[in-house]
């Protein structure tokens, strides 16, 4: 197990709080600069179809102005391809994207979508842009992944966010059994949505997740203290989380 895990930083919500009221404040290259400086080993912003939050001149000043790794999320079409192809961030995570989802719902069909995914996959992989694809724990989903091509998955943890009790444990063996079938194929893993403070380290404690991306929690918990030391915060819950882990396995 390696002990240090990534820790990417959504800033897409910085953007709905600016959207809201039109105007450039509050300025997600802004936050995005104080997240790496508060350790975040990336960025990662969602340019919808419908531009709700990230807009394209953010992702043209992301790509510009900060010193970590991009990594753009985007729904698997021409144009977002055309985008991330002009930009070339260091990574490229493919999300299903419905209009009238306020986020993310389920993962992506890796393995029903094969002739949509394809060129896009090889596309973005020719131009040296790591293919992420965010689907569920599923190793029909993450055979697919292979079969396409990607070399990194990233497993939707909402549902696991949003269940409590038995249901959030059997949901946790399924993401835990899913991570190590994911290593099993060859595929780096990550992990992400609906991560708090109070349920990252289950998944910041399994094995072969290198990385977790986290938004939505850390912008609004920023609104109550502020952003370098909310970071700060879930940098050290991850870390004490895989400490543990370690230490149990060693022990
Ligand atoms: N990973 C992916 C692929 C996502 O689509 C999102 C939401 O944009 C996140 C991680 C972050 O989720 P949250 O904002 O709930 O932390």
């Amino acid at each position: 197990m390696t002990r240090y895990q990534r820790l990417g930083v959504n800033i897409d919500h910085v953007a709905t709080i600016r959207n809201a009221r039109g105007g450039v404040y509050p300025d997600p290259v802004r936050a995005a600069k104080i997240a790496v400086a508060a350790g975040a080993d990336g960025i990662t912003a969602h340019l919808r179809e419908d531009r709700r939050h990230i807009r394209d001149e953010d992702i043209r000043a992301l790509s510009a102005e900060i010193s970590q790794p991009l990594n753009l999320e985007m729904a698997a079409t021409d144009e977002m391809l055309a985008i991330a192809l002009r930009h070339k961030p260091h990574a490229a995570c493919i999300v299903p994207e419905k209009r009238e989802e306020r986020t993310t719902e389920g993962g992506l069909d890796a393995a029903g979508g094969r002739e949509q995914l394809a060129p896009i996959v090889e596309q973005l992989g020719a131009a040296g842009i790591r293919v992420s694809l965010f689907i569920e724990a599923d190793p029909k989903q993450l055979d697919a992944a292979v079969a396409l091509g990607a070399p990194v998955v990233e497993i939707h943890t909402g549902r696991y966010a949003e269940l409590d009790g038995a249901a959030q444990h059997a949901e946790l063996d399924r993401i835990v059994a899913g991570a190590a079938y994911a290593a099993g194929v060859g595929l780096e893993c990550h992990a992400g949505h609906g991560l708090t403070f109070d349920n990252v380290g289950q998944i910041a404690a399994i094995e072969s997740v290198a990385e977790l991306n986290i938004g939505h929690f850390l912008i609004g918990e920023a609104i109550f203290g502020d952003l370098d030391s909310t970071i700060k915060r879930m940098r050290a819950l991850m870390d004490n989380a895989r400490a543990n882990a370690l230490g149990a396995r060693s022990a």
